[in-house]
């Protein structure tokens, strides 16, 4: 095959397209996009792209708006003669209602899957909310690969965090909790959670007195409303336990998010950077770049 590569950015995630576009040497689209006056989405690509294979490079977060211009652009690539539209979503939305939990709930993480599997040839994403699902495999119909956060994030914490102990807010945390722990080759913890509501959340620790005098690196795929951590943080600390560090795989960082772990007691808030925030970010793009030429079809060449 000798497909060439190209890169567009979806409305707000110009950054991450450029990066692609520097470390696969795809080369870059212009998307002309705009609302007309009554909110309707406006797009028009502005290079010719027939014949290529397109990275469609996107972060959505709020995710509704940018969903449905999600859709036009790769329609549109397809009727111009893209001869494969790919999307990397760093922060793939909409995986964390993945079960009827109350009758009558739509369980939005399949619906989501299978309109993207019905748009897009392939996804590439970082660390998905998967809990009940397993894999992006059972919900997803077309190549969806996962690049892991934990190798990035144990090397920061290695090099930023003396004397670490990696906890875990929650049970569905384990997976990369352990995986970082190992990795940094420190001691992890599991908290238990409960959560009463968007904004309310309750969180037990385990007995944790082996880890007394260690820095705990709370560590969650998702920083949300910030519930989660700043409970997790004060009950750390009630228990007499140092000020932590929080990481978040994906900082969304609804309303007050980063207000209410300042006044938490964070000693730092990280994220990694598959979704522009304030604050330092661990870098995992390059992998993620590394992933995208793949799927497009870089090494066929
Ligand atoms: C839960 O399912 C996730 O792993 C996170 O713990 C959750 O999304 C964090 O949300 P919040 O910041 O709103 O507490």
């Amino acid at each position: 095959m000798n497909t060439p590569l190209a890169v567009i950015a979806l409305p707000g995630a110009q950054a991450l397209a450029e990066r692609l576009a520097q470390e696969t040497g795809a080369r870059l689209l212009g998307l002309e996009s705009r609302r007309f006056p009554d909110g309707e989405c406006y797009l028009r690509v502005l290079d010719e792209v027939a014949g290529c294979s397109v990275i469609v490079a996107g972060q959505l977060s709020p995710p509704d708006a940018g969903a449905l211009a999600l859709m036009f652009l790769a329609d549109t690539l397809r009727e111009l003669g893209a001869r494969r539209v790919g999307l990397v979503l760093p922060y793939l939305p909409y995986m964390r209602q993945d079960a009827r939990f109350h009758p009558g709930e739509a369980v939005t993480s399949v619906s989501f899957a299978r309109w993207l599997s019905g748009s897009v040839d392939w996804l590439a994403t970082v660390d998905p909310h998967l809990h009940r699902h397993k894999t992006l495999g059972e919900i997803y119909r077309i190549p969806a690969q996962v690049v892991p956060s934990a190798p990035a994030v144990a090397q920061w914490v290695k090099v930023h965090v003396p004397r670490p102990v990696i906890v875990g807010p929650d049970e569905e945390s384990l997976q990369w909790v352990e995986d970082v722990a190992a990795r940094v080759g420190c001691p992890h913890a599991v908290l238990r959670k409960r959560r009463l509501g968007d904004h309310e959340v309750q969180i037990e620790l385990p007995p944790l007195d082996r880890l007394a005098g260690r820095t705990p690196v709370l560590l969650d795929d998702i920083i949300s409303s910030g519930r989660t951590l700043a409970v997790a943080l004060r009950e750390l600390r009630g228990a007499g336990h140092l000020p932590g560090v929080c990481i978040g795989v994906h900082g969304l960082f609804a309303d007050d998010a980063r207000a209410l772990l300042q006044d938490a007691g964070a000693a730092q808030v990280v994220t990694c950077n598959t979704l522009p925030a304030d604050g330092p970010q661990i870098d995992l793009l390059g992998d993620v770049a590394r992933v995208a030429f793949d799927l497009a079809g870089g090494r066929d060449k």
